[in-house]
């Protein structure tokens, strides 16, 4: 059985990281516009980068909580049959030992806007950095913008035509194309069931819902889908 899974912020909530839309939500601290967009970054790279070197240094402190470690052992145990995508740019399910395909970027990268380059991150980025590569001094988070193209999405596409089992977790399915997964999984045949502390507006496209907070449902859900073996 092919299972595609799809993380938001609300996996990493419980971890102490702040989501985006909540009640005190980065987009309720931050103008989006002003620090998420490419327009943004041109007329401020230095605001753009002070709001993801404090992410960074936040995700660099927080702690895998229990949905990590349940989803990373679900990979483990059937490491052929589960697609793990994220629109998280946190570590936090690699540091629980899962591999996941990461759609809007990381913190931890960092990219040449002039040469495309990339190369792991410093803890504290610059506008005045230069590329390793080209010397110029053209340095961005490698993180996915509004406006910009999310990343991987061939792959994504595949594994979603492909699934049996389709789960979107901790996600309020506002933000397109991760919102239009579960129509996908739905044209082909999949199962889908959404995993969040309430129904979100995309709440009708999920056959099931199981509602509470990731670090308790999800372990649930987990042991559920392995037959209930705890296998480490
Ligand atoms: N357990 C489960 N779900 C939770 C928890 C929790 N402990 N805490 C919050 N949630 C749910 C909320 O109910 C909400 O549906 O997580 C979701 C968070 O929604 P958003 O803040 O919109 O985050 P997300 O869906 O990941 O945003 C998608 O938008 O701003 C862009 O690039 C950004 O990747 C992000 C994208």
């Amino acid at each position: 059985m092919k299972i595609v899974i799809l993380t938001g912020a609300g996996v990493s909530a419980e971890s102490g990281l702040g989501t985006f839309r909540d009640k005190d939500g980065l987009w309720t601290k931050y103008d989006l516009n002003e620090v998420a967009t490419p327009e943004g970054f041109a007329r401020n790279p230095a605001l753009v980068h002070q709001f993801y070197n404090a992410r960074r240094s936040n995700a660099a402190g927080a702690v895998p909580n229990a949905a990590h470690d349940a989803l990373a052992r679900l990979i483990r145990t059937r490491p052929d049959d589960v697609t793990l995508i994220t629109q998280n740019v946190d570590d936090l399910h690699e540091r629980a030992g899962a591999t996941a395909i990461h759609m809007h970027g990381s913190l931890f990268t960092a990219r040449c806007h002039a040469c495309a380059a990339t190369w792991p991150a410093p803890q504290v980025m610059t506008p005045n950095d230069s590329c390793p590569e080209c010397a110029r001094p053209a340095t961005r988070p490698d993180v996915v913008w509004f406006g910009e193209m999310p990343q991987h999405m061939e792959l994504i596409h595949d594994r979603l035509l492909d699934a049996d089992l389709f789960a979107a977790i901790g996600t309020s399915g506002q933000v397109y194309p991760a919102a239009g997964f579960v129509d996908l999984a739905r044209e082909a045949g999949a199962e889908t069931v959404e995993i969040n502390l309430e129904t979100t507006d995309i709440g009708g496209q999920f056959d099931s819902h199981i509602v509470g907070p990731a670090s308790e449902t999800v372990p649930v859900w987990v042991d559920n889908m392995l037959g209930g073996s705890r296998t480490g």
